[in-house]
């Protein structure tokens, strides 16, 4: 018997995905409880969706918070235990070239909001976060608050593209628009930069001549419905490890990465 998991979930919009983890929680299919739901944005309409399931929610509006950072930078109080460098020096959000102000201005904004979702958070023990749909891209302030053991990432994301292809806001939209073949959608890890961590999942699907951009996005949403508690299942299962590969390339160069190992379900 596996034991029951508390997941968080994070959205910004209608929710389809929270809805299918609710689901599958609620039929067994997945070993967890929603315990929260929390937004950036107050009109998700995921947020409806998570009342009616009787889960607490809560929104930290960010474009508020970052507003009153705008208008008002010298009265914003930046978190005690925020350090700009630090956050500077593990992002890869940004390229390394880019302009280190608005590097540090985007940071500091994405710092103040993080720590009021960290404060909503705390009265939700969880397990596992999961991304569901959540629009905005988290700084290594609020990654390395949620994952205190590094060797056991917890924060998911799921992506609407076959990643590393279509990393962004429009995987979906990119794929079609490519002529792609092939779409997919991606569970991985939410490491430091867009999209970027170790993946957990992946499902594929044809994209066929008369297709639509809304049929591609049908399509997927549907896999991604069936792929998110999968990959929640699994962590349950306490079947995905992390490990760092090396592999050597022709020229002698080498790649280093953190992937996902699924280990077999336990006899
Ligand atoms: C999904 O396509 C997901 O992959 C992406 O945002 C969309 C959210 O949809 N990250 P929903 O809010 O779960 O319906």
């Amino acid at each position: 018997m596996v034991e029951k998991i508390r997941v968080g979930a994070l959205i910004s919009g209608g929710g389809t995905n929270l809805q299918a983890i609710i689901d599958a929680a609620r039929s067994g299919t997945m070993a967890a409880d929603v315990v929260f739901v929390g937004s950036d944005n107050p009109d998700a309409h995921g947020l409806q969706r998570a009342r009616s399931s009787g889960i607490p929610t809560f929104v930290v509006d960010y474009r508020e918070a970052l507003r009153s950072l705008r208008q008002n930078p010298a009265g914003t109080k930046l978190p005690e235990d925020f350090r700009l460098d630090e956050a500077r020096a593990k992002q890869t959000l940004w390229p390394r070239d880019a302009d280190p102000e608005k590097v540090d201005v985007f940071l500091a904004g994405r710092a103040v909001a993080e720590s009021l979702l960290l404060e909503a958070m705390s009265a939700h023990p969880f397990d596992l976060l999961v991304l569901a749909g959540f629009m905005r891209n988290l700084t290594p302030y609020f990654i390395d608050r949620v994952n205190t053991d590094r060797t056991r990432p917890r924060i998911m994301n799921i992506h609407p593209a076959l990643l590393p292809a279509f990393a962004g806001t429009d995987g979906y939209g990119d794929t079609f628009r490519y002529g792609c073949k092939v779409g997919g959608c991606t569970v991985h890890f939410v490491d430091y930069g867009e999209d970027s961590g170790p993946i957990i999942g992946q499902r594929a699907f044809p994209i066929r001549e008369d297709d639509t951009l809304d049929a591609v996005r049908r399509r997927g949403l549907e896999q991604e419905w069936q792929l998110y508690p999968e990959c929640i299942q699994l962590f349950a299962e306490g079947r995905l490890q992390t490990v760092r590969m090396s592999h050597e390339l022709t020229g002698g160069k080498f790649c280093e990465r953190t992937v996902v190992k699924i280990l077999p379900e336990k006899g």
